[in-house]
């Protein structure tokens, strides 16, 4: 098993969570821990995801320090647990998406060739990307409380409020408010996807 997985679930399994091991299954079987990130944004590897929920972990304990020391009450706030499980599993919805295909590109010199690429899936749970995750892992059987909930389908933040009506706009606006590890979360997948994996 590679240092990354092994580090993954490892900081699951430290929470102790009801269901857990029923996700490691799973991720297992889905593909999670070999899919990329995305088809070209960030990290369109195989492995891209998993660096990917390691990268927002990672960013949101970084973060945690510096803002329970400028507001203590953060800190029952920000549980170390909470921020593994939604880091980590944020992404859950991408796990089984991808499919690698060959694309044609315009390589140095602009001559045309075949490259490894990627296509997108997601017909199999067409509900969205932060309820889809949510969804699948209280299928699983895994235990969230109320913050990873709105966390982990919130953290998009406004990119996915696209065609969205004002209740959702409501609805965000509000989770924001109340659930501080959801503003954590979205800023660390944020700074993750737009500095560290450009
Ligand atoms: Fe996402
Ligand atoms: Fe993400």
């Amino acid at each position: 098993m590679n240092e990354k997985k092994e580090r993954f679930i490892e900081l699951l399994r430290s929470t102790g969570r009801q269901g857990i091991e029923e996700v490691f299954n799973y991720l297992e079987k889905s593909g999670f821990f070999t899919a990329p990130a995305s088809t070209k944004h960030h990290l369109s590897f195989e492995g891209g995801l998993l660096e990917h929920s390691m990268n927002v972990y990672d960013l949101a304990m970084a973060m945690r320090g510096p803002i329970i020391a400028m507001k203590p009450e953060m800190e029952e706030k920000l549980p170390e647990k909470s921020i593994i499980i939604a880091a980590l599993l944020h992404d859950t919805c991408k796990a089984n998406i991808y499919k690698k295909t060959k694309k044609w590109n315009l390589g140095n010199g602009w001559k045309p060739e075949l490259v490894e690429s990627y296509n997108t899936y997601y017909s199999e749970m067409p509900v969205g990307h932060g309820e889809k995750s949510v969804i699948m892992l209280l299928n699983l059987g895994l235990k969230l409380t109320h913050d990873e909930i709105v966390a982990i389908r919130w953290h998009m933040g406004a990119w996915d409020l696209a065609f969205q009506s004002y209740e959702a706009k409501s609805n965000i606006d509000e989770a924001g408010k109340r659930y501080p590890l959801l503003s954590l979360i979205q800023s660390a997948d944020n700074m993750a996807t737009h500095i560290l994996e450009q």
